[in-house]
């Protein structure tokens, strides 16, 4: 693929490497610049590196009506050589092509999407943050843009990546999170698009995070739509450990998300020292377990914070359920710091995990 330069003059764009003076928060900034692609006739077309900025889209476009859209997050690292690395940004691709098959959206190949992603860091590698556990996040999407008011696929779609410097999600100690146990709002339905990330599943998880505010909880533990079993923490995957150390998530079924995080935690089991394992959690036993004392730890997974831990569920009638004394627990912040050194180059990562934003000369 041939990707066209529409770079802004020099003179506007970041000339030296960024610097920021307190934390830049969490996707907040944007760079100077951002990938785009058109589909139509059948076909990807026209990739290209343009100035951040507003898009032109037809008031009847598919994605704003129907909400045909989907996304995708990544983080990049910069490592002690001074090289920008994209972690398991393979594993995000793919992911990408799944929710485009399960939103009917054409297939964009892995490469194309990995492609586009080094090109556009490469152009602003000069807004990589430089501050402790900073990331350029990655936020690849693709949107409906036919102008039609029928319900059916959209002929046409725009991929667009933009980047955000980010700084560390928790700043230098993780803190607890609680969560509302939901019975009432649920955030996907066996036969419906849980599994993917398509833009709407967020609009409808917007009122279930409110209601979870309400009661003072940061999200909502989500149940499956029989209220037996959990699935998910909010936008994040649920776990849980066990008195042993053993780490246990939701088996991944057409309602929950395949975290990468979650594989990943998966596949580091060896490195962590603990048994990792998914199986269907059900609530009742996950309650009994906390009381007991059987289950010590619990929190949510994902790329923005990596691990969230959770110090206490809030039920529907107020109660409170404590996760052991509602602290961070050390097996947590074990996972965390071993995965966190993974991606920032201090623990050898699983071949593969890392790959250098290549050079380009742009
Ligand atoms: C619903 C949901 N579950 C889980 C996750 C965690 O997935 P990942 O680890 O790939 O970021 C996310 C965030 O991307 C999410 O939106």
């Amino acid at each position: 693929m041939e990707i066209k330069y529409q770079l802004k003059p020099a003179a506007e764009r970041r000339q030296e490497q960024f610097r920021p003076e307190g934390n830049v928060g969490f996707g907040r900034l944007r760079t100077d610049h951002m990938f785009l692609m058109d589909y139509y006739d059948g076909e990807w077309r026209d990739p290209r590196i343009v100035p951040y900025g507003p898009f032109s889209v037809a008031p009847g476009a598919v994605a704003l009506h129907y909400g045909q859209s989907i996304f995708e997050g990544a983080k990049a690292f910069m490592h002690q050589d001074g090289e920008i690395y994209t972690f398991r940004i393979n594993k995000n691709a793919e992911r990408m092509n799944r929710s485009a098959d399960i939103l009917c959206i054409p297939y964009l190949p892995e490469e194309m999407q990995l492609q586009a992603i080094n090109a556009l860091i490469d152009a602003d590698r000069l807004w990589f943050p430089m501050q402790d556990g900073a990331c350029l996040y990655i936020r690849p999407f693709i949107f409906a843009t036919e102008d039609r008011l029928s319900v059916s696929p959209s002929t046409s779609y725009t991929f667009c990546v933009v980047l955000s410097p980010s700084g560390a999600y928790y700043g230098a100690n993780l803190s607890p999170i609680s969560l509302l146990i939901s019975t009432h709002y649920h955030r996907a339905a066996p036969g419906g698009t849980g599994a993917s990330k398509a833009s709407g599943n967020y609009a409808a998880s917007l009122r279930a995070g409110r209601a979870a505010k309400e009661v003072g909880a940061s999200q909502v533990l989500y149940l499956d739509n029989n209220n037996v079993y959990i699935e998910e923490a909010g936008a994040m995957n649920h776990f849980h450990i066990l008195k042993d150390g053993t780490v246990v998530i939701p088996a991944f079924t057409d309602t929950i998300l395949r975290s990468i995080t979650s594989q990943s935690i998966i596949e580091l089991a060896a490195e962590l020292g603990y048994p990792v394992r998914q199986e269907m959690v059900r609530l009742d036993d996950f309650i009994k377990g906390i009381e007991t004392g059987d289950i010590i730890e619990a929190g949510g997974f994902g790329t923005a914070a990596v691990v969230s831990p959770v110090g206490s569920y809030i039920f529907e009638d107020g109660r409170r359920l404590n996760v052991g004394d509602g602290k961070v627990g050390e097996h947590v912040k074990h996972i965390y710091e071993v995965y966190t050194a993974i991606q920032r180059g201090e623990r050898k990562a699983p071949t593969g995990w890392l790959q250098p934003v290549p050079h380009l000369g742009h």
